[in-house]
């Protein structure tokens, strides 16, 4: 029933149209992401008409590219997998429909992804064996929870942040360094030339026996940090600036400090074997660090995908959609999109 293994993925949840070929699961033939960045910038910010618009221009093209890097044809495939939620609806309803209409005529199964059940899946997919359960952080511009993860997409919830997600703090913290959007990546790379030990920003800590994580306070913290105390002072100019590479150290290691220590506990207290970690911060040099070692010091195995299939991509939506063509778990061509995870 899952023929050839392999499955074409699309995912456009957010900003980024995506398409690949996974093999069984595992192995990425193509992966291709057509990034909606230059057309955000000027909004600091995805503005959500835009990226259905640009879902739309691109979307044919960019599963073309992905069949045609995995030198395969739509008679080669086994399934289609779609990501269905959650997510931007006017996004999701652009690769959801496509993958219906492909599915229909191509007389193919049609499987429906949830997003961030693909990104804890991404983690694994790298990696041989996991030991189950593992405790899943998935942290994005629009997540940050731990899961329990009992196997290839099934995920409990056991904590979110209170407030904002890591990835959007990273985004805020960048914009008001003059840092451009989306801001992680160039204040990470920033914060390499700073000292993280010049100012101490506040880490959340969530009461005894409940992991939680908050990046609220956090922002507010640099926002004055760049003020002065005076609520009413304008923010200055990036040029003005004189501490910024120390700002972004300092933020950086008060957000890696607020998601691995809750992670850590949580996977003590619960005797997790794994923590995975995924999601568009999970590129982030300093959390993958202090993550690795925490584990090791643990004697828990740390899984990370790759940079690569951290931020979002359509290799982990078929690679999970593989794990559902084998369970069975086929959608209907009814399928619709949710907003909700
Ligand atoms: O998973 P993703 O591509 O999209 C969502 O589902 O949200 O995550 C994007 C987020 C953005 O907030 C971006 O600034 C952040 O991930 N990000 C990073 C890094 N690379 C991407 N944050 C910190 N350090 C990075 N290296
Ligand atoms: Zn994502």
């Amino acid at each position: 029933m899952t023929g050839s293994g392999l499955v074409l993925g699309i995912e456009s949840s957010c900003d980024d149209t995506a398409a690949a070929v996974v093999e069984a699961g595992r192995v990425v033939r193509s992966s291709v992401v057509a990034n909606q960045d230059p057309l955000h910038a000027a909004f600091r910010g995805v503005v959500p008409e835009v990226a259905g618009r640009a879902h739309l221009d691109r979307i044919e093209e960019v599963v073309d590219l992905a069949l045609e890097r995995a030198g395969a044809r739509f008679d080669d495939l086994a399934a289609i997998a779609v990501t269905q939620q959650p997510g931007l609806v006017g996004s999701l309803l652009v690769g959801l429909s496509f993958g219906k209409a492909l599915a229909f005529a191509r007389g193919l199964p049609l499987v429906g992804v949830h997003h961030i059940e693909a990104h804890a899946y991404a983690a694994t997919m790298e990696h041989g064996e996991v030991h189950y359960p593992a405790l899943a952080l998935v942290v994005s511009g629009g997540h940050t929870a731990l899961y329990r993860m009992e196997g290839p997409g099934a995920l409990e919830l056991v904590s979110r942040t209170l407030d904002d997600a890591a990835g959007e703090a990273f985004d805020k913290v960048a914009n008001l360094l003059g840092l451009g959007y989306p801001g992680g990546p160039a204040l990470s790379r920033l914060a390499a030339t700073g000292n993280p030990a010049a100012i101490q920003f506040p880490r959340y800590r969530a009461k005894p026996g409940r992991p939680g994580f908050s990046f609220s306070g956090i922002k507010t913290a640099v926002l004055y940090h760049l003020r002065g105390q005076n609520a009413l002072a304008a923010t200055p100019p990036p040029e003005d600036i004189p501490d910024a590479a120390d700002v972004a150290a300092s933020f950086e290691a008060a957000v890696v400090d607020a998601l691995v220590e809750p992670t850590l506990k949580e996977a003590e207290r619960g005797g997790y074997r794994t923590i995975v970690a995924a999601g568009g911060v999970a590129a982030n040099r300093r959390l993958r660090g202090a993550l690795a070692e925490r584990g090791a010091a643990a004697g828990i195995a740390v899984l990370l995908p790759s940079p690569a299939y951290c931020t979002d991509n359509a290799a982990m939506i078929a690679g999970l959609g593989w794990h559902h063509l084998v369970a069975g778990r086929l959608a209907p061509l009814g399928l619709d999109a949710s907003p909700r995870g």
